[in-house]
């Protein structure tokens, strides 16, 4: 089966590879929670709570979809908004994020 391998920033700066099937109608949130990464998405996708956020650290390698206003309202409320925070699940697996490399909030208060 075809597939994207996504990136996750470890706490020693280390990246470690995601590989993600092709073909799951799936967000990147349910990805991630899944695979038992920090997500705690509490809206259940809604774009409502943030806390599926993560900090997209190559968006300007990556061709993803613009962000919604719904999305863009909430990131602008977060004191990580950097420009380059995103809600996992507003994000579809797709080809446009094969290559993504990710941190979590924790490691953007750090
Ligand atoms: S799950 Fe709540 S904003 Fe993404």
């Amino acid at each position: 089966m075809e597939h994207i391998t996504i990136y996750i920033q470890q706490e020693n700066f280390e990246f470690v590879p995601l590989e993600i099937p092709l073909g799951v109608d799936m967000s990147l949130m349910e990805v991630l929670k899944g695979e038992e990464h920090p997500i705690e998405a509490i809206c259940g996708g809604m774009a409502l709570c943030a806390t599926c956020r993560v900090e997209v650290l190559n968006q300007d390698e990556l061709n993803l979809d613009e962000k919604s206003d719904s999305e863009l309202d909430i990131l602008e409320t977060l004191p990580c908004y950097t420009g380059n925070c995103r809600l996992t699940c507003q994000i579809r697996v797709s080809k446009a994020i094969d290559g993504m490399r990710i941190k979590f909030p924790e490691q953007v208060f750090a």
